[in-house]
């Protein structure tokens, strides 16, 4: 009963375009205005609004990223595309300026002459020319403007994540206000997100407490879960692995990009542990469904850090957020 209690505004809030909530939530319009136009430099935007250019930018600054395999520019290497994939098993193909999962190949195998979607759909090498001509086209970019296809290595997510997220890689959103963590979710993938973990492609969102890495509770498609749709598996066990070093990158991502609101999405390699899969400029809301909380408080918080805390080291920072955040 306690949690109908504030679902109903929140819900009402970030479905109105409030300016600024009860409960501490962030409308659309506080956002724009208050956090995004405030903080980030709109001459930043093209590094993060082109995954090609954040990964470029992560790499010369030693943050882990999906390893880059190639990337098709021209209808010419479309039509010679065979070539670049023969010896792949699993790969992602991505458009360079696509958000929301939109336009996301995610193939982790190989059965002759096509390749395996996760759920377990074929596909062939003429449906992946079609598919990265479109790209090319810019169907799937920010204002539809022609775009460049990333062919990247699929991750291979952490055992301890296996049953929590179906068919699909989970990512962990954390939003990084002026350099200091304030809210975190992880997504998982599901049978109907088809290899993506993107709330708009059917992911569950599960609020992750900052402080120590555990699930809050679950969010689908706008209503409460506490199990996942697909495995079975409780979602109140899920605690995101190498949590320190999560939240760490999330928060440098601020002195790489000089962004002071971001989304920033980690995945974590079986391998290589977390890395750096995406950042946004105009990170979603939902974000604040899934922590049954809103952003407000902990902005507010951090509005009035002076120049000094904003530019104490990461760690300290990290550090800061989990004490004044614990949930
Ligand atoms: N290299 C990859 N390996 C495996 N899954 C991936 C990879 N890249 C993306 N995905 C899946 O697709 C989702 C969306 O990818 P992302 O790069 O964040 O693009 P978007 O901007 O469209 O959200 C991720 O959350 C993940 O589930
Ligand atoms: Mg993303």
């Amino acid at each position: 009963m306690a949690l109908l209690n504030w679902w109903q505004p929140l819900r009402k809030m970030l479905i109105a375009p409030a300016v600024l909530g009860r409960n501490g939530v962030l409308g659309m319009n506080a956002r724009n205005r208050l956090y995004i136009s405030r903080y980030n430099n709109r001459a930043f935007y093209p590094l993060v609004d082109n995954k090609l250019k954040t990964k470029r930018l992560a790499e010369q600054f030693d943050i882990p990223v999906p390893e880059l395999i190639d990337v098709i520019e021209s209808q010419h290497q479309v039509a010679d595309l065979q070539r670049y994939l023969q010896l792949l098993n699993s790969f992602v193909i991505k458009p360079s300026k696509g958000s929301g999962g939109k336009g996301i190949l995610v193939l982790q195998g190989r059965d002759g002459d096509h390749w395996i979607k996760s759920s377990g759909a074929l596909v062939s090498l003429q449906e992946i020319q079609r598919h990265v001509s479109n790209i090319l086209a810019g169907l799937y970019s920010l204002g539809g403007t022609p775009d460049v296809a990333i062919i990247e290595h699929c991750i291979q997510f952490d055992q301890s994540l296996v049953g929590f997220s179906h068919e699909g890689v989970p990512d962990i959103r954390v939003i990084v206000c002026r350099g200091y963590p304030v809210m975190a979710m992880t997504r998982l993938a599901t049978h109907s997100s088809d290899g993506k973990a993107n709330l708009h492609q059917g992911a569950v969102g599960v609020g992750i407490s900052l402080l120590t890495g555990k699930a809050i509770f679950g969010v689908m498609q706008g209503q409460r879960v506490k199990i996942h749709p697909d495995t079975g598996e409780d979602l109140a066990r899920l605690q995101i692995p190498h949590w320190q070093t999560v939240l760490e990158l999330a928060a440098r991502c601020y002195d790489v990009t000089g962004l002071g609101y971001l989304g920033t999405d980690v995945v974590i390699d079986a391998e290589r542990g977390p890395m750096l899969l995406e950042l946004n400029a105009r990170p979603g809301l939902a974000i604040q469904m899934a922590n049954g909380q809103g952003l407000l408080p902990r902005l507010r918080k951090i509005d009035q850090l002076s120049h000094a805390e904003i530019r104490k080291p990461v760690a300290e920072r990290v550090r800061l957020s989990q004490q004044w955040f614990a949930d």
